[in-house]
């Protein structure tokens, strides 16, 4: 199985990870946690040795709870990263990264995932109230307690990414990205390239959107946030049909799915370590790992560019 390092650690992963939002009981419409189970195992029989977690993860950390029980007998093998920062009160979603909170949440993560020590812990976002270096400062302590191996940072801008690292170390960077979305090319990906900080993306399937398995009339089931994002309304959710129908012609020749064809290309952009492909079935995961092995051809590569740069891109209107 390839594998890249994070940042300047020893931490291997594999450069497809799963992102274990979808089994969160959020937004796990239809999902039952024996599937969750089968996903998570799943992804493992796969070949993933990458799991990413967050406290916020379930409106009581039922994600982490459920991972944990089921990557506990194989600990040695998988590398298991988490998110402090956010947490919901009820279910309205509360960003707070003061110090002691983010010691309070990665204690509690901890016991959930049933480990001593979690081996990528991320800000899941700067705080407006909270100066970054006071959370930075939170990370390094954790750091040098040995409760966390490596320190992310998620949803940052280079300047906020700047001033964590004048506190604490950063092995790590999650911030969105697909074909679709590559605002981050202009800036994090250099800034982490030069620095030597890996670039863990999520939303690689623009929410499910680029696996091509939604028809253009495709109705949500009520409660699926995805409804609500731009990208899945009107004209946009054609031209983005659009351009999945550039794409299909590739799948064929290359003789595997659209979200392979996606997903190989995400992990081979220059400065992208790993893509969190979430899943929220077995099959889906099964399906996302089978992009490891193999590479594009530059012909195939240059006619997915010629048809993203075609589409144009989508920015910051789709933030979570
Ligand atoms: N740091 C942050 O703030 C942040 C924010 C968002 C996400 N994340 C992380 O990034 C991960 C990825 O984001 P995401 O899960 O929202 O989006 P994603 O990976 O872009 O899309 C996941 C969705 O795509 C569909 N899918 C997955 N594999 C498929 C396949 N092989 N064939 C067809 N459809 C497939 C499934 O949706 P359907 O079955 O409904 O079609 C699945 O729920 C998350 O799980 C989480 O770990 C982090």
């Amino acid at each position: 199985m390839p594998i890249r390092t994070i940042g300047k650690t020893e931490i291997a992963v594999t450069p497809v990870a799963m992102g274990c939002w979808p089994i969160s009981g959020i937004s796990s419409l239809n999902v039952t946690v024996e599937h969750s189970r089968r996903t998570i195992q799943s992804a493992v029989d796969a070949g993933i040795n990458f799991f990413d977690l967050a406290y916020s993860y379930g409106y009581e950390g039922e994600c982490e709870c459920l991972a944990g029980e089921v990557l506990q007998p194989l600990r040695e093998q998988v590398v298991i990263a988490s998110k402090g920062g956010v947490a919901w009160q009820g279910r309205k979603r509360l960003f707070d990264a003061q110090p002691e909170v983010i010691r309070a949440q990665c204690t509690e993560s901890l016991q959930r995932l049933r480990t001593d020590l979690i081996d990528l812990y991320y800000l899941h976002s700067p705080d407006v109230n909270v100066p970054v270096a006071e959370t930075a400062g939170a990370f390094a302590e954790l750091l040098d307690e040995g409760k966390i191996r490596a320190v992310g940072v998620s949803n940052a801008t280079v300047d906020q990414l700047r001033e964590f690292e004048l506190v604490c170390e950063v092995a790590a960077v999650q911030p969105h990205f697909n074909m679709l979305q590559r605002e981050i090319e202009e800036d994090l990906v250099p800034y982490c390239r030069e620095r030597n900080i890996s670039v863990v993306v999520y939303w690689p399937l623009m929410k499910g959107l680029l696996a091509g398995g939604m028809t253009r009339d495709h109705q949500f089931a009520p409660g699926d946030g995805r409804a609500r994002y731009p990208m899945f309304q009107g004209e946009e959710w054609q031209r983005n049909h659009d351009f999945l129908d550039q794409l299909r012609p590739i799948a064929d020749e290359v003789g595997c799915t659209l979200a392979q064809v996606v997903i190989n290309w995400t992990i081979h952009r220059t400065g992208i370590t790993a893509a969190l492909c979430g899943a929220r079935r077995p099959e889906q995961i099964e399906d996302t790992a089978a992009s490891m092995n193999w590479k594009l051809t530059e012909d195939q590569t240059e006619r997915i560019n010629v048809a993203i740069a075609a589409r144009g891109s989508i920015v910051s209107k789709n933030k979570p």
